[in-house]
């Protein structure tokens, strides 16, 4: 079955961008299926870089289709915005290269709104959202007053119901959080002209992947966010709204439950997370400073899509081998393995206590990591640099040892290893 699935192992930003595009070479389709424009995916391709949102990475390969799945939330003046930045960078998408699921659900400046009030009323128990209005859509959609991406072909009805859900909204803006209300009519109108433009690009996702699938078509699903950010697998309630696991693609792209040829995961050479929420490996100090970066490089850990500096660690292989099981890996791709160079000795973490006791596996899941001390084993570490590195021989003894001792804690295959941001830039193994 030529389907494949590309998953974030970690909170997300560990490269699935890079890798995906790396993949989409022998892919028809690329897909996301679920999230929305509070992703931020890098392409590096010489001296562009690409920073994608809702647009699925693979379409920077000429070949492919970009799909934008149900379980997706649109937000259409990013989306209109992505397409105008392609365009200008020699990347034009007419419809017979992206389609828009007619049930993924579209996010409104109300929505947007909502974040912000709701993240600022919780105070110290903030999430740390990216503010894109991801959890108010979800919240709409599960209450059954979301606005879906067909609603955009009649519209007229489309009009009132943009109208009407803003005006509720309001009522939660100005009554519960005292923020300003929206104009429900300018909204509206924006939502008109979105519509004119976005008609042509609105399919039955779902039947064009299924068709596609059975006729031996190569469907790359792009995971957004990751494992940990799972609103029911992950560190709950610091998680996102969507579900970014392996599961999650067969619902967001409507394909059933169809067994997958890959599953990858991609795990950075270390931790990093953005937002709130526990977080055991976590750094502070020089290490932390030699992962981070000090932004200058655009690979250094400040969000993609927020700005923020990433809050970075050691890598966590209790997590790890979670993700390895909730997505049913087959294979990892370990990206950033060139930032470890210069760092000795590394440290892995390979377990966690308790008091006196161990555990290797969590008890019962990530939602309260907070409680858990890290158990560390030493690794030298190495001097040299590996980004020129493209064959597994070329890797100092220091770095082959480190990626086989995540390959034993994993219990699966590290089949790429990342060494920059660049297409040329990784070793695959076989
Ligand atoms: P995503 O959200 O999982 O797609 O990841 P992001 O794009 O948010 O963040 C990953 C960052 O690391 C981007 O700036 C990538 O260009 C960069 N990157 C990916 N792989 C490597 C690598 O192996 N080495 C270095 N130095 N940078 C990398
Ligand atoms: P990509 O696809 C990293 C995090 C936010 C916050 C939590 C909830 O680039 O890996 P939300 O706005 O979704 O309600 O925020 O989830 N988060 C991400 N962190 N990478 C992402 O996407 C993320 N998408 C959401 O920082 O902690
Ligand atoms: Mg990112």
């Amino acid at each position: 079955m030529p389907l494949d699935i590309v998953v974030g192992a970690q909170w997300g930003d560990e490269g699935k961008g890079r890798m995906v595009d790396l993949l989409a070479a022998e892919a028809d389709f690329v897909a996301r299926y679920g999230g929305g424009d509070n992703a931020g995916h890098t392409v590096t391709v010489g001296d562009q870089i690409f920073k994608l949102h809702l647009i699925p990475s693979g379409v920077i390969q000429p070949n492919t289709v970009g799909v934008l799945g149900n379980g997706m939330l649109v937000n259409p003046s990013t989306l209109m915005a992505e397409m105008a930045q392609l365009r200008e960078a020699g990347i034009d998408l007419p419809p017979k290269r992206l389609r828009i699921s007619h049930a993924a659900h579209l996010i409104t400046p109300a929505h947007v709104a909502l974040d912000a009030a709701q993240e600022g009323a919780r105070g110290a128990e903030q999430i740390g959202t990216t503010k894109r209005g991801i959890g108010p859509a979800y919240v709409a959609k599960a209450a059954r007053r979301g606005l879906r991406v067909e609603m955009m072909l009649n519209p007229e009805d489309f009009a009132d119901a943009v109208e009407t859900r803003v005006e509720e909204a309001n009522k939660h803006l100005t009554q519960l959080y005292g923020a300003d209300a929206l104009d429900p009519k300018t909204v509206a109108t924006e939502f008109m002209d979105y519509a004119r433009q976005l008609k042509p690009y609105i399919v039955d996702a779902s039947q064009l992947l299924t068709d596609a699938l059975n006729s031996g078509k190569r469907v790359l699903a792009e995971g957004a966010q990751g494992t940990l950010l799972d609103l029911d697998h992950g560190t709950y309630p610091y998680v996102t709204s969507s579900s970014p696991t392996a599961a999650g693609a067969l619902l967001g792209l409507g394909i059933g439950i169809r067994p997958a040829n890959r599953i990858v995961g991609v795990t950075k050479a270390f931790q990093t997370r953005v937002g709130e929420g526990a977080f055991p490996t976590e750094l502070s100090g020089k290490v932390a400073k030699h992962l981070r970066g000090t932004g200058a490089n655009p690979w250094d850990e400040f969000g993609t899509t927020t700005g923020r500096p990433r809050r970075v660690g050691w890598i966590d292989l209790v997590l790890l081998r979670y993700a390895c099981r909730q997505n049913t890996l087959t294979e990892v791709a370990l990206t950033k393995l060139d930032i470890l160079s210069g760092i000795d000795p590394l440290k892995i973490c390979i377990a966690y206590r308790i008091g006196d006791e161990t555990f290797t596996e969590l008890p019962l899941g990530p939602a309260d990591l907070s409680q858990f001390e890290p158990v560390y084993e030493e690794l030298p570490g190495w001097d040299v640099d590996v980004t020129a590195a493209r064959h597994w021989d070329d890797l100092p003894p220091q770095a082959q040892k480190y990626v086989q001792r995540i390959e034993d804690a994993a219990g699966m295959p590290v089949r790429w290893i990342s060494v920059g941001p660049e297409r040329d830039q990784v070793i695959i193994r076989d």
